[in-house]
């Protein structure tokens, strides 16, 4: 499993999204495919993307009855995507039968991360909505944690909390990490960013990229500084 940059294709819909993959001549980025792509145009979308030969990390965030997440789990798994996503709050258990129903009949599987807090949620949300009454780095490591005793493979965290996830669940037990900028970027709504080479020095093992490539001048370019940032 290799360091690599993902790139977030927040786009609206097919069209939008193959124009900015048609600029990508030589290279075959990593791509996260999120809610509003996948929702607009269905599983075709990914079809697609993998025909062109993209690996996927379809971003859906499944939270459910385990007997439901198996099942979407099992949809997905004939996808071919590379990896997927769920709230570790849907407990260990979800998040075990989510495991069991990714699992092909051949024993392979795309990777499965766990997103532990959202970063939209505060310490003020978290007491005053979801009546979680633990500082809130507490929880996510402890989310974390159960993300790891249901065998999952890593979670979605800030490049800040990268380095506490690896001491506490290994170095093994994938970081995938949001909020990302180059030093001279404007930070639009990330609070807490890291460039590509402070997140490569704390251990992220993969950084998910929009705005700073898919907004740039040339996004080619933007992706390439990325990758020799944090992975050459
Ligand atoms: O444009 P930008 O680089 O901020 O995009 C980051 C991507 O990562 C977006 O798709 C965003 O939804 C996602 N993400 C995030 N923070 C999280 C989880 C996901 O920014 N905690």
């Amino acid at each position: 499993m290799g360091k690599d940059v993902i790139i977030a294709c927040d786009f609206s819909g097919k069209e939008e999204t193959f124009a900015f993959l048609d600029q990508f001549r030589k290279e075959k980025p990593y791509l996260k495919i999120g809610m509003e792509l996948f929702y607009a145009e269905g599983p075709e979308i990914i079809r697609e993307i993998k025909k062109r030969g993209h690996q996927i990390f379809l971003d859906l965030k499944l939270h459910d009855i385990p007997n439901t997440v198996q099942k979407a789990m099992r949809v997905l798994s004939r996808l071919d995507v590379d990896m997927c996503n769920l709230h570790a709050g849907g407990t260990v258990r979800m998040m075990e039968a989510a495991l069991e129903g990714l699992t092909r009949p051949d024993g392979s599987r795309p990777l499965l991360i766990a997103v532990t807090q959202l970063t939209s949620t505060d310490q003020e949300s978290m007491e005053n909505d979801l009546w979680i009454r633990e500082p809130i780095d507490r929880v996510v490591m402890h989310y974390a944690e159960n993300a790891k005793k249901a065998g999952l493979d890593g979670v979605v965290c800030s490049p800040l909390e990268a380095e506490k996830v690896h001491t506490l669940c290994g170095n093994r037990f994938l970081t995938v990490t949001p909020g990302v900028r180059f030093c001279d970027d404007d930070k639009g709504d990330q609070k807490r960013i890291m460039t590509p080479a402070e997140a490569k020095k704390i251990g992220s093992d993969y950084i998910v990229v929009g705005r700073p490539i898919t907004a740039a001048a040339d996004p080619v370019a933007a992706y390439r500084r990325c990758v020799s940032e944090f992975v050459d």
